[in-house]
């Protein structure tokens, strides 16, 4: 008897000590380190990591409904966006799902915190030795070889099988985010000169003023903003804009400026030789041609995970900037499909709400990041993600033409939204077999517009110097939307959103269609522009004028 009881209470002690042993069942895993990454070594068992758990949310689809209906100009409720309590709503795990999350956590004395209002991210900071048990990973030390950066992640992680309809993924886990600037420095050009002669010694304001038609008067509505992301140690520096603006608008105070707004410990030193070349660049090409809109400068430092953790920003303001541009990028199989995903959907909350979320689309053709050795296209991300909108690059102007550097194609990830069908289907008939097997023909396409990033003049440290990528031409698109954004809050009307169901159903006046040059990588001439949307310019070139009659102005 006596025996008997002290069986059981070991027994009982046993449980109590390991509560943690549920059925665990692998939930994401990696077969192999992304190229650009060496594996070192086991992390050290008593790192803390800090691990986020995004739980499901109860309602993305219907989210994603309420996005078109609010971004898609024959709807009925076109430009009546969402109130963040509103996309809340949508976002916030059931109470059956949070209840069981958080009573895992507690059988493990785990004391969560939430990320986001809505609470689809929680997390938590253990050692590694604690998180390599609770999800049977093998948490290791990798580094990033170009730039030296060490990051801990695992190839595999597993979570309780009753879990596996609440928790969508854990991170940083199994994804390799790099956020790369697709910039880079070139000679002075030799434009041909041709049709815009403000345009022969390269790509400033004036010339994409008079090339694309962009209003030179200052903007008047100081709810408008334009966010320009900053990551990677990017500075943007003030007397560098205060020198492009002298030279380049001398019509604009060359006061003109940009706020700043930091998170994840970011920073922005003004010394000169800090001035980062894509930093410079955004904040130029964003402050120096959408001409008065206030531009806010967010820089997000190392501390994080820059892509999610700008975005859980802006979700958690009543009003953000109803427009983004980012000109990083990553190379979409870097990312797990379930964090990638996770983080298309927080593109889909800021749509919801009324902001245009815009990306480079990439600076490597079809190759994405990778060398020459792909076999298949490298897709790029998150230019993938249906709810943002991607831009290429174009060079020259008697005619434009794509820039051979201009990423393009078809996610991997994402299957083809509605409102691109049409566009995409008409090139892939054009398309024929070439580059047949490899691309996916049934994915999301992309870029789905295009603006000028050969030989762009801006200033670093001081002196002028000329630069190519599509990280020109984000920040130029970025500039044309919150212009017009400008005037549609002027009229009493709404900022535009998301823009792609407008983009694709506006007419093709809106755009420059551009019909010449390709975009090569993996030993192939990658694709070809066409008449109408290509996977190299996608829709064109904006055409002020014309945009505006498809805004409704
Ligand atoms: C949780 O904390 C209690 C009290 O400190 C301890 O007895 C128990 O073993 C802990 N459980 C786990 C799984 O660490
Ligand atoms: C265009 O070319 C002509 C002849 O070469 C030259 O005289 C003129 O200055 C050029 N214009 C510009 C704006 O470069
Ligand atoms: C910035 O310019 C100064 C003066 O020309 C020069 O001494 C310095 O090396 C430059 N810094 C960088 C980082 O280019
Ligand atoms: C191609 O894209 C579709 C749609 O997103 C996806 O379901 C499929 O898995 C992709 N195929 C490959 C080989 O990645």
């Amino acid at each position: 008897m006596l025996a008997s009881t002290a069986c059981f209470a070991i027994l009982l002690t046993g449980v109590l000590a390991n509560p943690v042993r549920r059925d665990l069942v692998v939930h994401e895993f990696r077969e192999n380190i992304p190229s650009g990454f060496a594996k070192e070594g086991p992390a050290a068992p008593e790192t803390v990591l800090k691990l986020h758990v995004g739980l499901f949310s109860n309602n993305m689809a219907g989210l994603e409904k309420a996005l078109y209906d609010v971004s898609t100009p024959a709807s009925p409720i076109y430009g009546q966006h969402l109130s963040k309590a509103e996309v809340d709503e949508y976002v916030k795990p059931t109470d059956d799902t949070t209840n069981a999350v958080l009573d895992w956590f507690k059988s493990n004395n785990i004391t969560a915190t939430k990320d986001t209002p809505a609470g689809d991210w929680l997390s938590f900071s253990v050692p590694v030795s604690q998180a390599n048990e609770l999800f049977k990973a093998d948490f290791t030390t990798f580094t990033h070889t170009s730039t030296g950066k060490q990051a801990i992640r695992t190839l595999s992680y597993s979570i309780p099988k009753t879990l596996q309809d609440h928790i969508e993924l854990v991170r940083p886990t199994v994804s390799f985010p790099t956020p790369q600037t697709p910039v880079f420095q070139v000679p002075a050009p030799k434009h041909a000169n041709v049709t815009a002669d403000s345009c022969s010694g390269g790509i400033t304001p004036a010339c994409l003023q008079t090339l694309y038609g962009i209003p030179t008067t200052s903007a008047s509505q100081s709810s408008n903003k334009i966010a320009v992301s900053g990551f990677v140690d990017q500075y943007a520096n003030q007397a560098d804009l205060t020198t492009f603006l002298q030279e380049f608008r001398s019509d604009l105070p060359s006061s003109t400026t940009f706020t700043l707004e930091t998170l994840d410990g970011g920073t922005n030193p003004q010394d000169p030789g800090d001035a980062g070349v894509e930093a410079n660049l955004d904040t130029q090409y964003t402050v120096g041609v959408a001409s008065g809109v206030p531009v806010v400068f967010i820089s997000v430092g190392d501390g994080g995970d820059g892509f999610y953790d700008i975005t859980t920003y802006l979700l958690g303001m009543d009003s953000p900037p109803q427009v983004m541009t980012t000109s990083y990028g990553e190379t979409e199989s870097d990312i797990s499909i379930a964090e990638a995903n996770k983080l298309c959907n927080n593109y889909m909350q800021l749509g919801a709400q009324g902001v245009s979320v815009l990306f480079a689309s990439g600076d490597s053709g079809v190759g994405g990041s990778n060398d020459d050795s792909c076999t298949s296209f490298v897709p790029t991300f998150p230019s993938g993600c249906p709810y943002m909108t991607s831009v290429g690059a174009t060079t020259g102007t008697g005619p434009e033409t794509a820039a051979s550097f201009s990423s393009g194609g078809f996610s991997n990830y994402w299957g083809i939204p509605d409102y691109q069908a049409s566009a995409v289907s008409s090139y892939l008939s054009t398309l024929g077999s070439t580059d047949s097997g490899l691309f996916n023909s049934s994915g999301r396409a992309y870029p789905d517009v295009a603006a000028q990033g050969n030989g762009v003049e801006i200033v670093v440290n001081g002196t002028t110097q000329y630069v190519a990528g599509t990280s020109c031409s984000s920040p130029i698109f970025a500039s044309v939307i919150g212009l017009l954004n400008d005037e549609l809050i002027a009229a009493g009307k709404s900022p535009l959103g998301f823009l792609n169901p407008l983009l694709y159903s506006a007419t093709a006046s809106a755009f420059t269609d551009i019909t010449s040059g390709d975009n090569p990588g993996c030993n192939t001439n990658g694709f070809s522009t066409a008449s109408g949307w290509d996977p190299v310019t996608g829709l064109g070139t904006p055409n002020y004028a014309a945009l505006r009659t498809a805004v409704g102005l």
